[in-house]
């Protein structure tokens, strides 16, 4: 997939014009990078870098491992000990790609945000609760993985924060014996948050904005709907994704082949570029975003939001 100048502006034309009112936006790791959030198959990303996340890695078969959910119910150590490197700090700022979407939202653009992280920074931006869909779940809510009961998300980051403390007491560095695992008050099995691991369900809410938004979206005409409610998709955005784990990976072939795509990433993914309405921009994620944005006549409005 080469980036292709006249594809772009064939996308914001689109907006532009009004022929795209109903935006959808795929979302992943990518998103978050320019946070503070590391991503997983980059080579900074997680994965490649297991020791620098407290993890490690001779106990794991694959880097995988660490949010598989046979591996944790076995050994929750190497989840908890990442989870105190990533999970610990205090609140983390949006970023500017994280605006752009709130911006799409301002114009009455975005359906909906289909995203695969689990930090809320899109809610954190000021997209609505109606317009996100946490694909991987959050870390809002956890469970007792011995009896299945909802469990208090306050023990989960209770330990994860006892385990940052320990680690980074003098003499604490590295996991081993660090670790705090959250138990469950009725009957002592390990907590989990409510993330989706491989080996887990979606959440409902994936599958129900599978059905509503992409293969059985309601025809355009209720006067009722909100104009970018009213009728079906036509452009998905792809954004900082590797596209590597299913099901969502398969949600850009779902849409008719005449929606536009549009993939921001640093690198090609999937078959983005393959149809003639798809338009590639590959580099930094928050570069394309204020791209666009200028091209869309949207930068003031952006770095106003950016600076909220
Ligand atoms: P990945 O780490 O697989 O992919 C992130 C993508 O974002 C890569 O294609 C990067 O090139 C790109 N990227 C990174 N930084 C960027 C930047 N600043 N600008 C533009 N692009 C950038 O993350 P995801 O695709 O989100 O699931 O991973 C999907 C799932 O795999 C995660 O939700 C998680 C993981 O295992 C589970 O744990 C179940």
């Amino acid at each position: 997939a080469a980036c292709d100048p006249s594809r772009t502006e064939d996308f914001v034309a689109g907006i532009l014009d009004g022929s795209i009112r109903r935006i959808a936006v795929l979302a992943g790791a990518g998103l978050s990078v320019s946070a503070g959030i590391p991503d997983f198959r980059s080579s900074a990303g997680i994965y490649k870098n297991l020791a620098k996340f407290g993890v490690n890695a001779s106990e794991l078969e694959r880097p995988e491992d660490l949010f598989c959910i046979e591996f944790f119910r076995e050994n929750p150590e190497p989840f908890y000990a990442a989870s105190a490197m990533l999970f610990a700090k205090d609140a983390t700022k949006p970023t500017p790609s994280h605006f752009f979407l709130r911006l799409l939202h301002e114009k009455g653009l975005l359906r909906r945000v289909l995203t695969q992280n689990i930090d809320g920074l899109e809610l954190a931006a000021g997209v609505p609760q109606s317009r996100v869909v946490q694909c991987h779940g959050g870390m809002t809510a956890a469970t007792c993985t011995g009896c299945g009961r909802p469990a208090d998300i306050a023990l989960v980051n209770d330990a994860i924060q006892a385990t940052a403390a320990r680690m980074a007491a003098p003499g604490g560095g590295g996991a081993s014996g660090a670790v705090v695992i959250p138990h469950c008050p009725a009957c002592g099995g390990v907590v989990k948050p409510n993330i989706t691991f491989f080996g887990e369900d979606l959440p409902p809410s994936f599958y129900r904005t599978l059905h509503h938004d992409f293969l059985h979206p309601s025809p355009a005409g209720d006067p009722d709907a909100d104009p970018c409610d009213d009728g079906p998709i036509d452009a998905l955005i792809v954004m900082g994704t590797s596209l590597q784990v299913a099901p969502v990976s398969s949600v850009p072939q779902l849409l008719p082949k005449d929606v536009r795509r549009l993939l921001l990433n640093m690198e090609p993914v999937g078959e983005i570029g393959s149809l003639p309405g798809d338009a590639v921009v590959l580099g930094d994620l928050d570069s394309s975003c204020a791209k666009l944005a200028e091209q869309l006549g949207w930068t003031s409005e952006l770095e106003g939001l950016v600076r909220e």
